[in-house]
């Protein structure tokens, strides 16, 4: 058996198909149609446990692991990280929104963003979110006196660029100053910024964050991040008796896309980055801090499969052979935006040996390859193609180009497989338009203005 398809609960079946959460593949898209997300809901759960597990194991003081939300992120979703006992991390008054209707606590959710309106902060002090990840100076000004106006406190986090930048395969120790994220380390703006944050009437300074990339292989990384923030931590408590109660090192560790992808364990990763905190925490004569970390992809990326119909088998003698399938950029992008890379298998014939190197595409007007040269049973209309680690930034990063309707989401658990997320129709590409605006309620709206 291919080595990636060892993950969570998936395998091949007696009948020689791909079977996900004891779900028969070919089975899942005849009832639900293609393209189709399905999510390995065992494994989604398994990997919120291993994090805690790992912390609970390495880290003596106390943590928290939030969900990146960003990586996928719907209604049931939010139930199932509730569940697990994490917390959660959104980037926009969309997110925030879709975790409060779900009854996600809103005290155990972190706000992020290099930009939030004054709408979305609204929205965020008036639920009382948990944790509000300041990103400038700017929106230092701007919370705390919408903070005042709102009759609370903030309890804020500073985010700040730490000057290690970290990609898939190496980082850079000195990358990342030219970021639009984040307050930079150089000439004592993070300082600066501190020292702000603490003369605040309305807004709370917890602690410090960090985010260094995403789809990360190596630990070091992570490793100087935490020294470089708790030097920082270090300084402020020398310059102002700044305490520092939280850190937080954001997301960023790697999962396998394909078979050379070897991203550490979680475990693994834990400990480093606790030891990196306990070990500085010594060096610097600071109390441990309460450590937390937001993964997103490393939760969901290896958890979601996508199901594609395959339709058309074009042979391009001597060049190459096209394999068409009933989706494409518009259900991932990200082969077209980051060069990404995939596995896949065929996943009605799972048992039969690849024999061939093909090229699947998608259906768009476009080029939008999926993915280039790929080993596959020679494919043939009709066949089922199953994408493999599809759980982490493709239904959040969906868009209806083409007027593509946007698939299904269907969480799949011991045999039964629950709908998340239905399938759009027609009429819901057509939902917020209008055909023949009301002229006078227009006028009326730009007098009023
Ligand atoms: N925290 C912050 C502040 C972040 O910006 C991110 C991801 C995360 C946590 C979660 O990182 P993860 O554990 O998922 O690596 N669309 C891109 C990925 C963008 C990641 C953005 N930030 C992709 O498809 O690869």
């Amino acid at each position: 058996m291919n080595d990636l398809l060892r993950r969570g609960t998936m395998r091949v079946n007696e009948r020689g198909h791909l079977e996900i959460g004891g779900c028969d593949c070919v089975l899942l898209a005849k009832k639900f149609g293609t393209p189709l997300y399905v999510m390995d809901e065992e494994l989604i759960r398994a990997n919120c446990r291993r994090y805690i597990a790992a912390f609970k194991k390495h880290y003596p003081g106390s943590f928290q692991v939030a969900y990146a939300a960003k990586a996928f992120l719907v209604l049931y979703m939010v139930r199932l990280i509730r569940e697990e006992g994490l917390w959660l991390d959104v980037a926009s008054g969309g997110e925030l929104f879709t975790a409060l209707k779900a009854g996600f606590p809103a005290d155990q959710i972190l706000f992020h963003g290099n930009y939030k309106t004054d709408e979305e902060i609204v929205l965020a002090l008036r639920h009382r979110v948990g944790r509000i990840v300041v990103d400038s100076e700017e929106e230092l000004d701007r919370l705390d006196q919408l903070a005042g106006q709102w009759g609370g406190e903030a309890r804020i986090l500073l985010r700040i660029t730490p000057g290690v930048e970290a990609h898939t395969h190496q980082f850079n120790r000195t990358g990342q100053i030219d970021s639009k994220f984040g307050i930079p380390l150089e000439e004592g703006l993070a300082l600066r910024a501190i020292k702000k944050a603490l003369g605040k009437n309305h807004l709370l300074l917890m602690g410090l964050h960090c985010h260094i990339g995403s789809q990360v292989f190596e630990k070091e990384p992570f490793e100087v991040a935490a020294e470089v923030m708790m030097g920082l931590a270090a300084e402020a408590k020398g310059a102002f008796g700044f305490e520092l109660k939280e850190l937080n090192l954001g997301g960023g560790l790697g999962v396998r896309y394909v078979s050379e992808d070897d991203p550490p364990a979680v475990e693994e990763f834990v400990e480093s980055l606790c030891r990196a905190v306990i070990t500085n925490c010594r060096r610097l004569g600071l109390t441990l801090p309460s450590l937390l970390i937001e993964p997103g992809r490393s939760i969901v990326g290896e958890a979601g499969t996508t199901l594609y119909t395959v339709g058309v088998v074009k042979e391009v003698p001597a060049v190459r052979t096209y394999v068409s399938v009933d989706g494409g950029m518009s259900d991932n992008p990200r082969p077209a935006l980051y060069d990404a890379r995939y596995s896949a298998v065929l996943a009605n014939r799972a048992c039969d040996a690849p024999d061939c190197v093909v090229t699947v595409s998608g259906k768009h007007c476009e080029s939008d390859t999926l993915i280039r040269d790929v080993r596959l049973p020679r494919p043939k209309p009709g066949d089922l193609l199953a994408v493999l680690t599809t759980g982490a930034y493709h239904h959040s990063m969906a868009s209806n180009y083409n007027r593509f309707l946007r698939p299904a989401v269907v969480f799949v658990k011991e045999g039964k497989a629950l709908v998340a997320c239905r399938r759009e129709t027609y009429d819901d590409l057509l939902k917020t338009e209008i055909l023949e605006p009301d002229w006078k309620e227009v006028a009326d709206r730009l007098a009023s203005l």
